[in-house]
């Protein structure tokens, strides 16, 4: 069985790190040996740009932030992601290019074709075999994050409808792209998502 790269995506608070924890564990499971990294972040490079890109203290311009995001996901690929794939684990992303595409494509309107292009850059062309997209109203998902009694990152504190763009963002990336990009739905109790979201790999172990 080939190493597989899976991607989770959604809006802040759609349950992206719950499902990847559950989903690491229901693989080792199965006898596949998986490692789940965040992003940006996973490697140290990335994790500080990650504290860059989340400080409320900082100006970004918008395409100073696609640009941080793409170098955050350039040293995770070269650092760990390729050499997992490698060495025959299953990756599991908490986000990867999909994100910058919803995010600073659609959500800041730098578009998809500019956002695209410096991914595939930073990337090498590294894509998802396959991409678990959780959707949930933007609403949905901010109550989500303040039952976790964090402050709110730069981005979080951006209005419901900047979420609002992201959401459509995903969701025509979905439409696009349905054999790899599988849409869930992100208000399933925990269990659930997780066995859907099996099922929506089940193609992959054999
Ligand atoms: N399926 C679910 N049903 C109900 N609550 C959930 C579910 N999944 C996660 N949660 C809760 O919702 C909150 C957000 O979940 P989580 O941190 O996994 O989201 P996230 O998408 O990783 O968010 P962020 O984008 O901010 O990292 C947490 O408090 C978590 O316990
Ligand atoms: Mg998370």
């Amino acid at each position: 069985m080939p190493a597989r790269l899976i991607t989770i995506e959604g809006i802040d608070g759609a349950g992206k790190t719950t499902l990847a924890a559950g989903l690491r564990e229901a693989l080792v499971a199965r006898g596949i040996d998986a490692v789940a990294l965040r992003e940006p972040g996973g490697v140290a490079l990335a994790e500080r740009i990650r504290s860059l890109v989340k400080d409320p203290r900082l100006e970004i311009a918008d395409r100073a932030e696609a640009l941080l995001y793409a170098a955050s996901r350039a040293q995770l690929v070269a650092e760990r992601v390729e050499p997992e794939l490698a060495a025959g684990r299953w990756v599991l992303l908490d986000r990867y290019v999909d994100s910058s595409l919803a995010y600073q494509g659609a959500g800041r309107g730098l578009g998809l074709d500019a956002v695209r292009a410096i991914n595939e850059f930073a990337t090498a062309g590294l894509s998802a075999d396959r991409t678990l997209l959780l959707a949930i109203d933007p609403s949905a998902g901010r109550a989500r994050r303040g039952d976790r009694g964090e402050d709110a990152d730069r981005l979080e504190r951006e209005a419901d409808e900047f979420f609002a763009r992201i959401a459509a963002g995903y969701a025509s990336l979905a439409a696009a792209e349905p054999a790899r990009i599988r849409t869930l739905d992100a208000t399933l109790a925990p269990e659930q998502l997780l066995a859907a979201a099996l099922a929506e790999l089940a193609d992959l172990f054999e």
